[in-house]
């Protein structure tokens, strides 16, 4: 039996968490941030000192994890790999890096794919990614593509990283958007769009609130 599922897709950087957390929060469902599984897997693959491109020593690496989901008091899904509960370092620039890379691997894919579905099935969920709407869940109920232009995920990051009192140089961090942008939407494997079905919202121009409150009242609308 398939739960109740709100599939997030988008860019990265564009508040796909923010959002999802308070969609599941509003719902009382859990959330899953499924990018965090590509970043274990590179941060993995880092750790082993493996070349993201080598296809079957990265699938070998993605067959060996085991994962497990917990849920936090917030009811996010905290994600341990192989016992370990997963910590900040899979934020760095470095391992978002190597995810995006090995992202693209359509074996390792597919063994967390599957991780993914099994998910769905179990509970209510709210789950974001790239490919949630169009291949982890297509029957999901609801689909929201979140989208922002790379000059406003990339102020966005900036902002941040100065509130967090690191350093930060906005060309640099612009670049990076362009490029995992242009990765994740150029693989052959389940690469970043929108499902057919998909609620679209630009959130270039609007704030957190403003993209929960137009998600609710579609989601009300559709249930009438
Ligand atoms: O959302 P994120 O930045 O944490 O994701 C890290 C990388 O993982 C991203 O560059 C692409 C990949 N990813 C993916 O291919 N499919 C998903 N469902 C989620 C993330």
């Amino acid at each position: 039996m398939i739960n109740k599922v709100i599939a997030i897709d988008g860019p990265a950087g564009v508040g796909k968490s923010a959002l999802g957390k308070r969609l599941a929060n509003h719902f009382g469902y859990t959330f899953l941030s499924t990018g965090q599984m590509y970043r274990i897997l590179g941060l993995k693959v880092l750790a082993q000192k493996i070349d993201p491109k080598d296809y079957e020593k990265v699938v070998a690496v993605a067959l060996k994890i085991d994962w497990d989901f917990k849920p936090n008091k917030n009811n996010v899904l905290e994600i341990y790999a192989d016992g370990k509960k997963v910590g900040s370092e899979i934020f760095s620039e470095e391992v978002g890096g190597v995810a995006s890379k090995v992202s693209s691997n359509k074996d390792a894919r597919r063994v967390i794919t599957n991780k993914q579905r099994e998910l769905c099935k179990k509970k209510n969920i709210v789950m974001e990614g790239r490919d949630i709407g169009t291949v982890v869940c297509p029957e999901a109920e609801v689909k929201i593509f979140l989208d922002a232009s790379a000059e406003e995920r990339a102020k966005r990051r900036f902002k941040q990283l100065k509130e967090d009192g690191k350093s930060a140089d906005f060309e640099k961090i612009l670049e990076s958007v362009c490029a995992r942008d242009r990765r994740d939407t150029q693989r052959t494997v389940a690469p970043l769009r929108q499902a057919e079905d998909c609620i679209y919202i630009d959130t270039t121009n609007i704030n957190l609130e403003q993209v929960e409150q137009k998600v609710l009242e579609i989601i009300e609308k559709n249930d009438r």
